[in-house]
């Protein structure tokens, strides 16, 4: 018998881990501030609306009207057709999200070990002994550019990482994820509660809340449109199966219409919690807030090393940031993890092992590919940016219209009726609109990302 989450808030508190992650805490606030602020949120919110909410709720009724793993899921609704290969290439993308994402997980580790250790005060210091007018900034530059190209280090962390997820993977569905994410779900919304209370109180704030929502709208372009687009597909882990193993591990009672609607509430909040805790903080100390891995890996060390009771502030934040990729790695694992056990036929401890290797040796080239084989180009790039580009500019808006068009076009619609209406106990008011928006909607501004990211408009 397949297992089922045993609550609907710990299906709740699954997806919203899925969901809640790199994405939130690193990306969206960076990405908020370069493209105008409020009028990009703006943006970005119309984007969770018409887009993302539409595409989870199709994820879990593929999901949950199947019960099956993501390519068994297409196997078993539309038996002989190809479209089994949107769920088999799911999961090849599934893996290589998961060799770069967990590398950036094990710095992640790292930085809570630094941060534990008062590693950032103490590199400032003896730098400073050496060359007093070193900048933190330049200091902790060189120490996290030293330490991402390293050979050995980082992918002792990313192992570790990934050993954890197995770990908690092995205890099922119910004892595993559903257990973690109802314990690390709160301990990260408290955690990002006292770190957003304690921005708010250093002097110069309001500077920071103007970067992150004063409206400027001549920042708004198409291309601004697009990135809010592919964000909130990133964000919100659509259009790459894993919301349709969590579908697949909730009961035919559980209403996927408002389950969607609470996890997509949570994420955008959460997101925005990020925002108001680290711009504040950057405007507060004159630092200015940077895009990419420099943002979270050397800014904010640089504001916790001038900021009264930095050691506790950074510790919490590398913790809340490390747990937050936790839950979304184990989601992109349990992808792999399902299609090895259900469509291949292993045990399920089988399945966790071979997926694990397959994903550590995807992390390893990743991680070496930033420094001893960076000289390696595909397309220009090195392994790990070449991972990131395929998956987010070219298969993550494939299966998200990939997903789309089954459910609005080819999905049986007495299944669609039935899942959205809960077997007519519910009103289902939202049918139509729904099938119309995967219908066209989604698949037109898919499409348009997806030249975007390519390059072709
Ligand atoms: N949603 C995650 C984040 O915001 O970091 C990333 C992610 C997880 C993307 C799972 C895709 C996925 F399938």
């Amino acid at each position: 018998m397949r297992s089922t989450f045993s609550t609907r808030l710990g299906a709740i508190a699954a997806a919203a881990g899925s969901a809640i992650g790199l994405g939130n805490i690193w990306r969206f606030p960076y990405m908020t501030g370069e493209n105008g602020g409020a009028a990009f949120l703006l943006i970005y919110l119309g984007a969770v609306l018409c887009l993302g909410i539409p595409l989870m709720i199709a994820e879990f009724m593929i999901g949950r009207t199947a019960h099956a793993d993501v390519a068994g899921s297409f196997r078993k609704l539309l038996p002989g057709s190809r479209w089994y290969w949107v769920g088999a290439v799911s999961v090849f993308v599934a893996i290589v999200i998961l060799g770069f994402y967990s590398v950036i997980s094990g710095w992640t580790l790292e930085y809570t070990w630094r941060a534990l250790t008062n590693d950032f005060q103490t590199s400032v210091a003896s730098a400073q002994l050496v060359t007093p007018d070193a900048q933190a900034s330049q200091v902790l530059t060189m120490d996290f550019n030293a330490f991402a190209t390293s050979q050995l280090p980082p992918i002792l962390w990313a192992s570790l990482f990934i050993a954890i997820n197995a770990f908690i993977l092995l205890g099922g569905v119910q004892k595993g994820i559903e257990r973690a994410s109802n314990i690390l779900m709160p301990i990260l919304l408290l955690l990002l509660a006292m770190l957003c209370v304690n921005s708010l109180t250093l002097p110069g704030a309001a500077g920071g809340l103007r970067f992150l929502f004063e409206p400027d709208f001549s920042k708004v372009t198409g291309q601004t449109v697009l990135a809010a687009c592919g964000q909130a597909f990133f964000s919100m882990s659509v259009g790459m199966g894993c919301l349709i193993i969590y579908g697949s591990y909730m009961d035919d009672n559980t209403k996927i219409g408002k389950t969607a609607l609470s996890v997509a509430g949570l994420d955008t909040m959460i997101a925005i919690l990020a925002g108001i805790t680290i711009f504040p903080a950057c405007y507060s100390y004159n630092i200015t807030p940077n895009a990419g891995p420099s943002l979270i890996f050397i800014t904010l060390p640089s504001v916790f090393v001038a900021m009264p009771g930095g050691y506790f502030w950074a510790l919490l934040f590398f913790i809340l940031v490390a747990l937050a990729a936790l839950t979304s790695t184990m989601s992109l694992l349990e992808a792999e993890v399902t299609f090895f056990d259900e469509t291949i036929g292993m045990t399920r401890r089988r399945a966790i092992m071979v997926s694990a290797l397959i994903t550590w040796v995807f992390c390893v080239v990743s991680s070496l590919s930033l420094g001893v084989w960076n000289d390696y180009k595909i397309a220009g790039l090195n392994f790990f940016y070449f991972c990131d580009f395929i998956t987010s500019n070219i298969f993550m808006p494939l299966g998200a219209a990939a997903i789309s068009l089954f459910v609005g076009w080819k999905l049986d619609r007495q299944i669609v009726r039935d899942a959205i209406t809960n077997r007519k106990e519910d009103s289902g008011w939202y049918l139509m609109p729904l099938i119309w928006a995967l219908r066209v909607f989604c698949p037109a501004v898919i499409f348009l990302v997806f030249l975007k990211g390519l390059g072709l408009i």
